[in-house]
């Protein structure tokens, strides 16, 4: 049933930014129509969905002949918590419904044979893309072997991101700043370049009272000419420099060296993808953003447009696809871009 997938997707919802890498997974459990166990992956490294689902009921043989809608394959393998498949083979409900099988190579349908090898009836893509755009994060780096990729820029009504001497102050309102911190908390990483350190000294961390962790921080500084002093480098949190000079490990700190003479962004990609880093928010400036469209290297962009004009400055990168959404945020408009077959669209289901 459709209703109970979703709620299993609204209870996957709430691991957001407390499960990376792991996916975000919702569970639950259905007997005579009724919902009467529900569960979700609550933090890295903790039990997941199926786990939590059973243990929120008042005896786990209540499970026996039930319908469990879970929103990815439960797990086969031996990670940091035993196969939740080998649980529910034990329990024996009647039926395991998902989503989607998970495309994680040790599991990769070995979970959804545990169960029907013992008898149990399995359902797969129910709200199949829903799943999708959940874990459009965990899908683009089993798939892709890249983290997932989110632009992001504010931009004058008359479409500059900063004026001629590189300021960039006031282009949008406080509700699309609040709403960046929400991005940010949601994301595993936020990278900018150069210039956009150099001259907007951002923190690129977590405020506006927004619950969530601060993201890794990346920074691009190809001959390290960039100020000690930016709080970029105040070791508040943990950030990498990546340039051509020193490898480098201090406390949340680490400068890592690339090769500048070939394409960087794939680099960096690649060199996050090792370090379990599945998303990153990109926050300018227009080279680095220009560099990445290019490349073809993105899924989302997120465009905020003030009601501002600079008359002439530093260009606004311009995207050559159709908004998949636009809507009011305070006095700002924010126009959405989808460059992902993850990104969500309804299934039909
Ligand atoms: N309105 C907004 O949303 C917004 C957001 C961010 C920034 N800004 C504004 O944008 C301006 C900066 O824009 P920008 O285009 O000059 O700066 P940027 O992209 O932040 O920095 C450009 C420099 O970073 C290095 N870099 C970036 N991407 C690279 C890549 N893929 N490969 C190799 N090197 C790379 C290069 O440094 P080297 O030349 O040293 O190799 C490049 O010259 C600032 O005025 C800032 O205020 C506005």
């Amino acid at each position: 049933m459709t209703e109970f997938m979703q709620r299993a997707l609204e209870l996957a919802l709430k691991g957001q930014g407390h499960v990376s890498p792991n996916p975000m997974v919702g569970c639950v459990i259905v007997k005579d129509g009724e919902i009467i166990g529900e569960g979700w992956h609550e933090k890295y490294g903790g039990p997941h969905a199926e786990v939590n689902a059973v243990r929120s009921l008042e005896d786990e043989a209540q499970v026996e002949g039930s319908t469990v809608y879970v929103t990815l394959e439960p797990c086969s393998h031996h990670g940091k918590t035993p196969p939740c498949a080998d649980l529910l083979a034990r329990l024996k409900p009647k039926k395991v419904v998902v989503c989607n099988v998970d495309p994680n190579p040790l599991v990769a349908g070995r979970g959804l044979k545990k169960l029907s090898d013992v008898g149990i009836e399995v359902e797969t893509g129910l709200l199949e893309k829903e799943g999708l755009a959940l874990n459009k994060r965990f899908f683009t780096a089993m798939t892709k072997k890249r983290p997932y990729v989110i632009l992001k820029w504010a931009q004058t009504e008359d479409g500059f991101i900063a004026r001629e001497d590189y300021t960039s102050k006031w282009i949008s309102g406080e509700n699309s700043r609040e709403l960046v911190h929400q991005y940010r908390a949601e994301e595993d990483s936020i990278l900018v370049g150069t210039n956009t350190a150099r001259y907007d000294n951002p923190s690129l961390n977590v405020r506006f009272d927004i619950e969530g962790k601060d993201p890794l921080r990346i920074v691009i500084d190809r001959n390290l000419e960039l100020s000690g002093d930016l709080k970029l480098f105040d070791g508040s949190q943990p950030t990498i420099c990546y340039n051509t000079q020193k490898n480098e490990t201090g406390k949340n700190l680490e400068f890592k060296t690339l090769n500048f003479e070939e394409e960087l962004f794939p680099q960096i990609l690649e060199n996050l993808l090792q370090r379990g880093i599945h998303s990153i928010f990109v926050e300018g400036g227009r080279f680095l953003i220009n560099k990445i469209i290019e490349a073809g290297l993105w899924d989302e962009a997120r465009v905020f447009t003030g009601k501002v004009k600079f008359g002439k400055g530093i260009e606004a990168p311009k995207i050559n696809l159709a908004p998949s959404a636009s809507m009011d945020i305070g006095e700002d408009r924010l126009t959405l871009y989808s460059n992902s077959e993850y990104e969500k669209r309804p299934s039909g289901h």
